[in-house]
């Protein structure tokens, strides 16, 4: 009887190369990904890092992944170096041109820095999915396909459209908040797999019997 799936390996399953647990191919010391969270993406789920974009390390900006998300083919993390001056007459990035236009490159303080983005445990990131930077989006919470999310998305909630917008809260307030003070996605892997039943049971009163 073994505990599931080794999270310091590339993939959990060998015969599907297309799910792959990305904290294991990345390298950028700003991106930190949990155990068990998967990129699936049969055109190369191993370069999960390239659709992390414009993540440049003089804004120090980072992105953060929880434990046991799902995130779909085509996910963009767009990072704050995508966002050019804005409070000038022009948004053409002069300073990046160098050949004497170098002195028009902007202070930090003159950028539209929204902060870091953060994706919560249990996080399901359905496919073509673009989150703009400084969203934190909560445990739990489901992002709809082809989503542009500008917002902040609560725990266990649905979000979906351009702009994503909330479409449904997964459960009742009461086990939201006991499943948010529980954090199963923190316990050790015997746990997890001596409690699969009840983790993937329609029976939502199940969970409240854990120990
Ligand atoms: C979000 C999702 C899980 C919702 O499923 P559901 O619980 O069955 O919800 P429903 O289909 O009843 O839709 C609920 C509401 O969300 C809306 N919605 C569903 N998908 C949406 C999307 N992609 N964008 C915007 N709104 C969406 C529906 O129109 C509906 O709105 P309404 O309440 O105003 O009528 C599903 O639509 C989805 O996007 N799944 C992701 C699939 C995917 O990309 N998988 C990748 C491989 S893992």
């Amino acid at each position: 009887m073994t505990n599931g799936p080794d999270p310091n390996k590339l993939y959990p399953n060998e015969n599907i190369k297309q799910v792959c647990y990305i904290k294991n191919v990345v390298t950028n010391p700003n991106i930190i990904v949990g155990d068990y969270t998967y990129y699936d993406d049969a055109d190369g789920a191993e370069d999960f890092e390239k659709h992390v974009t414009h993540h440049y390390p003089f804004i120090g900006d980072k992105l953060i992944i929880g434990k046991f998300c799902a995130i779909a083919k085509g996910i963009q993390f767009i990072m704050n170096g995508a966002n050019h001056q804005m409070n000038s007459v022009t948004t053409y990035p002069f300073g990046i041109m160098m050949n004497g236009w170098e002195k028009a490159m902007p202070a930090l303080a003159d950028l539209p820095l929204k902060g870091d983005t953060i994706v919560g445990n249990d996080v399901w990131i359905g496919q073509n999915v673009t989150v703009m930077p400084g969203v934190t989006i909560g445990d739990g919470a489901i992002i709809a396909a082809n989503s542009v999310v500008t917002k902040d998305v609560p725990s266990y909630h649905v979000a979906g459209g351009n702009p994503a917008r909330i479409v449904k809260k997964r459960f009742d307030d009461e086990l939201i908040n006991y499943l948010l003070g529980l954090k199963w996605w923190d316990w050790p892997a015997e746990k997890v797999t001596a409690n699969l039943p009840i983790l993937v049971s329609s029976d939502l009163e199940l969970i409240k019997t854990i120990e």
